[in-house]
């Protein structure tokens, strides 16, 4: 209790690790993974690419990437007593607590959960991030009553997923756009989700705890589920002229306005940039999307010179929307993209493991008496 420690709430600005995955630079308004700027992953790569570069701390080779392909595909298709459970589950449960038990339950079914060696936990990584839209994709269909629709090992992760979400092959526009926002969501620094897998594993608990606890982290609207609330609100604004009032009213009760700001980035989220031309080009500038556009210029106009700018989830939700998915989704979309950074995380950590033990700042009273519970 004598002993002072530097203290800040939420570990707010506290480096808990190195990593070479990727770099935000805030100021500037940059993303990096492994030292590539984010747009020249979007004009040039997949998602698949991106996760295996992650995995692999480097560019992945030819035959590297047709093996990870090759591994993605064969790995989709859940155990037959997983997709029993996912049939049972209450249709009104949450996608994203459906996600968390079912990939708590794969432990279950899978031996090299019992191995506690670094090439166990890269082929868990793989199985995961291979998993992850047969889990969404199953419990959607699951929840309507729909027929599930198996995944088809001709098609890539994303058009896969939109396949086995819809029932019918996505466009290649429409699976690019999907690709794109996978590959604009897979990584992003030390954040809650992330941090909350690497303590997990950091006590040597294995990678399917660990990336339970990153998709229960994700899940809260603090971390994952603003990109929900930004359509919620742009329904709520109805059209372009409504805007300026609806805003200013918002801003004058210090109303926090979703979709805008965030901790790292005092300047335009490079991924809201690249999301907003393909909201833009899906909604072919619909009335809900010049709503948006309006409000952006209402909030930089009034908060811009605070470092206040859209960020990702701004205009993601216009995005999917667009491809027709359900809000609810937005946020399993998310976990879909961020396995490949928790699951490279992870394995970065566990190379030069130490387990997390921050300390906690005792405010109580010391040497009480105890009182016996009738005297109380
Ligand atoms: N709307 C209006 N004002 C805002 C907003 C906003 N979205 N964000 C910050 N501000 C204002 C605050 O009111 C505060 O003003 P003050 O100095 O007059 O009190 C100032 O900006 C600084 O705010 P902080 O809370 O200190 O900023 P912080 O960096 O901690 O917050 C956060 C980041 C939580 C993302 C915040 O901007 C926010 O709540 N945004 C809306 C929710 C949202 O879009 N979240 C998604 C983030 S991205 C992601 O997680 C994938």
């Amino acid at each position: 209790m004598t002993e002072k420690y530097p203290f800040s709430k939420g570990l707010a600005g506290v480096p808990a690790a190195e990593t070479v995955l990727s770099f935000i630079n805030g100021q500037e308004g940059k993303l990096y993974y492994l030292g590539i700027p984010i747009e020249e992953w979007a004009e040039h790569s997949t998602f698949e690419e991106v996760a295996l570069a992650l995995l692999l701390r480097r560019l992945p080779k030819k035959d590297e990437m047709k093996m990870f392909n090759a591994a993605l595909r064969s790995a989709r298709e859940l155990p037959p007593e997983v997709i029993d459970f996912i049939l049972d589950l209450p249709p009104d449960t949450h996608p994203m607590a459906a996600l968390r038990t079912v990939v708590s339950l794969l432990e279950a079914y899978d031996y090299d959960a019992k191995l506690e060696d670094l090439e166990a936990k890269f082929r868990i990584s793989v199985r995961l991030i291979a998993k992850f839209p047969t889990i969404v994709a199953y419990f959607d269909r699951a929840r309507k009553g729909l027929e599930l629709i198996p995944p088809d090992p001709t098609l890539g992760h994303a058009a896969n997923f939109l396949y086995m979400l819809k029932g019918e092959r996505p466009s290649d526009y429409e699976a690019r756009v999907m690709d794109i926002a996978l590959i604009l969501h897979a990584d992003h620094g030390m954040n809650a989700s992330t941090f909350t897998a690497m303590v997990i594993a950091s006590t040597l608990s294995d990678m399917y705890s660990a990336i339970t606890g990153g998709v229960a982290a994700l899940k809260g609207p603090l971390h994952g589920g603003a990109n929900e609330r930004v359509l919620k609100m742009l329904k709520e604004i109805g059209s372009p002229e409504n805007a300026e009032k609806y805003i200013l009213d918002k801003l004058a009760k210090k109303e926090r306005i979703m979709g805008f700001g965030h901790r790292v980035y005092k300047a335009y989220d490079p991924r809201a940039r690249i999301l907003k031309k393909f909201a833009e080009e899906l909604t072919k500038r619909s009335e809900f999307y010049q709503t948006a556009v309006k409000v952006e210029e209402i909030m930089i106009r009034e908060k811009g010179a605070k470092g206040i700018f859209p960020n990702v989830d701004f205009y993601s939700g216009l995005v999917y929307n667009a491809l027709g998915i359900d809000t609810d989704l937005f946020t399993p979309i998310f976990a879909i993209a961020r396995v490949a950074g928790w699951t490279a995380h992870v394995l970065e950590y566990l190379e030069d493991n130490r387990i997390f033990r921050p300390r906690a700042i005792y405010k109580g009273e010391i040497d009480k008496k105890y009182i016996p519970i009738d005297e109380r």
